[in-house]
């Protein structure tokens, strides 16, 4: 979770001159027998050698880029305090560091983020640049000068980024079935992420989403484990091949929300009270189906994938059934986080904590602590973020060192998560490089990259009905627009997007739908949001319906809701129900009683129910889920400059009562099934 704070000015960094780019690393699997007999080796080196880079006149072995990078771990190790090990444990978000970044120095932090809508005050890719390159320089001023990670919610492009190209949300590229396309997506992200600095994203999201009143179905690619897992290509283009991380256009992925958080139970008695009904439960599945539904997605992830860390759910496991006293928090569960997925998948990345997420395990907090630490948590996301919270990472810093002096921590599971965390610096070539390498800072936001936007728009949307052949729209008729979504970028983006939950009046660059309507119809386009202007017979009609943006469980039906929210100037949240609004609903009555033809098109970041009445009086129904940036996308397949291609990623269900709904289920009577999708050519 994380709020909009503030924007704070940044002064621009005096960063050194960037070094020698190391030579490219090859990817290698460590052996932990390896990494020990080197660390002994190392200790011996080590006794015989001067402490830090200060002191000594020529390159320390963990300097060499041309010595194999466990041999550089294990060098660096041996050189390292506990409180040095500890910071390199610990993750701050930039709020807490931005007016005093000596406070990265002073606590030897080893990874400062961007909570969703955490910006530089001035929102560019130079300021972001500027911003991350002065945090590096803080982590630098130290006696072994370890380089900073900077994290990021890259989820959907740079969505925090203004002027970043923003694409479809993951539901919306798990309609296309284009694994290519979404390789491609990932490697625009990691560029234009990484030309402004942060090197580290946290996605893809490899959720299956099984109940879609779960404010975060379209973070999920869909319903089903082999869909979810043919997306993985997002991996590959976020990283790149094995030995690329160090290269200007890749970043470091994070494989989320380990696990099973698309699969928790929905509890009635949480609706409407003001908590989240859905996101953050239990799962309350047969390990086997966790195993099927949750587990099964991280195997390609981690062996095929190679994907570089893994973030624990805020969700827990309830294998027993029954009542939640045998409920295990994600973040305090050892046998998946460290005996499934680092022993017996050989994941040999590192585990990064959701957002102060270990402060939901049961006791005190040095109890929480220690259970995520000896769970297999290896860094901790504890913004502080004041004035939401009164401590963070200011107090887990000395929590852990208490622990560790007490032997309630041991110093080889420090080791283990340090040595983690430090190969990927390596990897990532920041010991080497650094600061921004801006080589494609002016790649941000390009045509070239938009027109990818635009594509994975138009393979997106799904055509769920055709009457009379209405799509694609020919000749050159007149056109009526109407509906909520039509022309509001804000909500075609959706959450995590310039702001946590995104909102209906942040404005990014790119099309709307009706920007695109305007440019593909030959005959007048009439727009009218809620049908009010006439209505001429020989129009074809076109309302854009949908949801208004949240995010993580204030998207649950049901869920919480701010009244308003000062970051998005003050716009009023709607409750999202997985039903049309009433105006929309007027208005596709108006327009399909009147116009010539009437194509409604739903904007939404899951299924929305449409009542049988209604869907008789439709002509065309698409499902455009949050097409992104370029809703020129979407009129390309309205009028046929590309083909509807597109199949339902989840279950279209009749009612919400349905839910949850998946293809499999026993008597599976979706109003579209899974899979499904009309073709116009
Ligand atoms: C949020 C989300 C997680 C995100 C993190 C940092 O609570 O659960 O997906 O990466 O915080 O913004």
């Amino acid at each position: 979770m994380s709020s909009d704070p503030t924007p704070r000015p940044s002064s621009r960094p005096a960063p050194r001159p960037a070094p020698r780019r190391a030579p490219r690393r090859a990817w290698r699997r460590r052996r932990p027998a390896l990494l020990a007999a080197l660390a002994a080796g190392a200790l011996a080196a080590v006794l015989l050698q001067p402490q830090t880079a200060a002191d000594a006149d020529e390159a320390l072995p963990y300097q060499d880029p041309g010595l194999p990078v466990p041999q550089r771990v294990a060098d660096l190790l041996g050189r390292m305090s506990l409180a040095e090990k500890i910071g390199q444990m610990t993750q701050a978000e930039r709020v807490d560091v931005d007016a005093d970044p000596s406070l990265i120095t002073d606590n030897r932090l080893g990874s400062v983020l961007s909570g969703g809508g955490s910006v530089p005050a001035e929102n560019t890719p130079t300021a972001w640049a500027d911003m991350v390159d002065r945090y590096q320089q803080a982590a630098l001023d130290t006696p072994l000068g370890i380089p900073l990670l900077y994290g990021v919610d890259s989820v959907h492009g740079h969505g925090n980024l203004l002027g970043a190209t923003v694409f479809p949300h993951n539901i919306g590229l798990g309609a296309t079935r284009d694994p290519a396309l979404v390789e491609r997506i990932g490697h625009i992200t990691a560029e234009e992420t990484r030309a402004s600095g942060p090197q580290w994203v946290f996605a893809p999201c490899i959720c299956v989403a099984r109940d879609d009143r779960w404010g975060r179905t379209y973070e999920s690619f869909g319903e089903t484990p082999s869909l979810v897992t043919s997306m993985e290509t997002a991996i590959d283009g976020l990283q790149g091949a094995p030995g690329q991380l160090d290269e200007p256009d890749r970043v470091l992925a994070t494989a989320k929300h380990f696990a099973g958080d698309g699969l928790t139970a929905y509890d009635d008695s949480l609706a409407d009270t003001g908590s989240y009904p859905i996101d953050q439960g239990i799962d309350r599945v047969t390990r086997a189906e966790f195993d099927r539904l949750a587990l099964a997605p991280y195997v390609p992830a981690i062996k095929e994938h190679h994907v570089g860390s893994v973030m624990p759910s805020f969700s827990s496991t309830d294998f027993n059934g029954g009542d939640t006293d045998d409920a295990v928090k994600m973040h305090a569960n050892a046998d998946l986080l460290t005996t499934w997925l680092k022993q017996q998948q050989g994941f040999d990345g590192f585990v990064i904590s959701d957002w102060r997420a270990i402060r939901q395990l049961p006791g005190t907090y040095a109890d929480q602590v220690k259970t995520s630490v000896n769970a297999g948590v290896d860094m901790f996301m504890e913004p502080i973020q004041a004035p939401n919270n009164p401590t963070g990472w200011d107090e887990f810093i000395p929590t852990l060192t208490q622990l560790v002096d007490t032997d309630q921590v041991s110093m080889a599971r420090i080791d283990d998560a340090v040595s983690r965390i430090l190969t990927a610096k390596f990897e990532l070539g920041l010991f080497e490089h650094p600061f921004t390498d801006r080589t494609h800072l002016a790649q941000i936001g390009s045509k070239a990259h938009h027109a990818v936007a635009r594509q994975a728009a138009a393979e997106s949307q799904v055509l769920l009905r055709n009457q009379r052949h209405t799509l694609p729209l020919r000749g050159n008729h007149d056109v009526y627009v109407a509906g909520s979504n039509a022309d509001n970028i804000g909500n075609q983006t959706g959450g995590w997007t310039l702001t946590w939950q995104g909102g209906s009046t942040n404005v990014v660059p790119g099309t709307t739908i009706l920007d695109g309507i305007e440019r593909s119809a030959r005959g007048a386009v009439t727009y009218s949001e809620t049908a009010e202007k006439r209505i001429p017979r020989k129009a074809d009609g076109i309302v854009v319906v949908g949801e208004t943006p949240y995010a993580e469980g204030f998207g649950d039906v049901g869920g919480p809701q701010w009244a308003w929210d000062p970051a998005d100037g003050g716009v009023p949240r709607q409750k999202q129900t997985m039903r049309l609004s009433d105006a929309d609903t007027r208005a596709v009555q108006k327009v399909c009683a009147q116009a010539k033809s009437c194509t409604v098109v739903v904007v939404s970041g899951r299924p929305m129910v449409i009542p049988p009445a209604l869907l008789r009086q439709i002509d065309a129904l698409v499902a455009s889920w949050l097409p992104g940036s370029e809703g020129a996308g979407v009129s390309d397949v309205l009028f046929g400059r590309r083909p509807f291609t597109g199949k339902l990623p989840v279950s279209w269900p009749r009612t919400v009562a349905q839910e949850p709904i998946n293809v499999g289920d026993p008597g599976y009577d979706p109003l579209y099934r899974y899979g499904f999708g009309l073709r116009t050519r």
